[in-house]
């Protein structure tokens, strides 16, 4: 039956691989150089066994967990992706809807090619937070983190660890880089302060615009002081993605901000970085008294859900997952990955003798002795 959708993750990429061009497959399923870190943040997953309790009465359970003062129904959130135009039509706004209408706060790309206000909007109440890339200038960085204000994003993810693209050998070899061909720039073209330092509007001269955004688009300058910029110009809780280092981690706290993803972008920039699963722990043991310690990178069943979050992280961020969603089905994709994800983790948690997510800690776990 062509019409069933699949149910293990390694279903939903194959079959993403059936309908998709190469140089958009492999955009979204590559890494940077030789792909290790991509490859072992699944990997070290597998190198955490779970030791369930038996005999707890696990009828009644909730998976709702707090962050910065606020319910959210689940520890699941959607990664911020960029360039969904390239995966599927309905792009970004089908992501979005599938979020909205499982209650999954879907974190908008500054990357995207639909804008941050077309997200918000058929987003309705839903939660939403929006991803950061900070702009080489500072009045558009500024301008961005307004919009996201007035459109109703609750918290900004500023991504740190992509102030360059990295060495991503599939995507050199398919000469495939999205961002050329106008995809994923909606947030820009249509900034007011963007468009006030072009000559000509995007849409009388394309190329020109496209050619300013690679120019500003990433900014290797950046430092910790510039946080201070971004803690003036907004009241909305700041987190940091993209940390793996316990010395960054103690950084963060440093500098007032509110929360922590560590992340390694997916293995899509330093490879042979250390896997996500693996720099959680002395993160959570460096800060995790004081921040909220989110984690994305691998999450693909159940299982690995109530691994994050037993080593410590509030919440897990899923990337790829709903990208072959949306490749596969559109919203109906997304929506179908994510109801699954957290089915899985609902069973999976009951099964482990826990009734709520704080229940989890590291005392289910235990070190795969193989
Ligand atoms: C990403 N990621 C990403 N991160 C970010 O902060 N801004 C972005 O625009 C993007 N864009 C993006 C595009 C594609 C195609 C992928 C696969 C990833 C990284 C993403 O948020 C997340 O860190 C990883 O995808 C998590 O790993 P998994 O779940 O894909 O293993």
């Amino acid at each position: 039956d062509p019409d069933r959708l699949p149910v293990s993750y390694e279903e939903w990429e194959a079959r993403a691989r059936e309908v998709l061009e190469d140089g958009p497959f492999y955009y979204v399923a590559g890494g940077a150089g030789g792909e290790e870190t991509m490859k072992d943040n699944l990997q070290s997953f597998t190198r955490w066994k779970i030791v369930p309790r038996m005999l707890k009465n696990v009828e009644n359970r909730d998976l709702n967990v707090e962050l910065f003062g606020k319910r959210y129904d689940s520890p699941l959130l959607q990664a911020p992706i960029g360039v969904q135009s390239i995966i599927h039509e309905g792009g970004e706004l089908a992501s979005a809807r599938a979020s909205a209408a499982l209650n999954i706060p879907y974190i908008a790309s500054s990357a995207s090619t639909r804008t941050m206000e077309e997200v918000a909007g058929v987003m309705g109440e839903a939660p939403k937070w929006f991803q950061l890339y900070w702009n080489k200038d500072p009045e558009v960085t500024a301008s961005f983190v307004r919009r996201a204000e007035a459109s109703g994003y609750d918290a900004i993810v500023v991504t740190l660890d992509t102030p360059m693209m990295a060495w991503r050998e599939k995507d050199l070899k398919n000469v495939y880089l999205p961002f050329l061909i106008g995809e994923g720039v909606g947030n820009y073209f249509t900034d007011p302060v963007f468009r006030s330092r072009l000559g000509a509007p995007p849409e009388e001269d394309p190329a020109q615009a496209v050619m300013h955004w690679t120019k500003t688009f990433g900014n290797p300058g950046l430092t910790w002081e510039h946080l201070l910029f971004l803690r003036e110009h907004t009241d909305l809780p700041i987190l940091l993605k993209g940390i793996l280092h316990p010395d960054d981690a103690k950084k963060a706290l440093d500098f007032g901000v509110d929360g922590i993803i560590v992340s390694n972008h997916g293995g899509r920039q330093v490879d042979g970085a250390v896997s996500s699963l693996d720099a959680l722990p002395p993160i959570v043991e460096a800060v995790g008294k004081e921040l909220p310690v989110l984690m994305d990178g691998g999450i693909r069943r159940g299982a690995d859900v109530i691994k994050a979050l037993s080593l410590g992280a509030k919440a897990v961020l899923v990337g790829r997952p709903c990208m072959y969603g949306l490749a596969v089905a559109g919203e109906q994709g997304v929506h179908e990955v994510l109801r699954n994800l957290l089915a899985d983790t609902d069973i999976t948690l009951a099964l482990c003798g826990c009734s709520s997510i704080a229940e989890l800690n590291e005392s289910i776990l235990q070190a795969s002795k193989g």
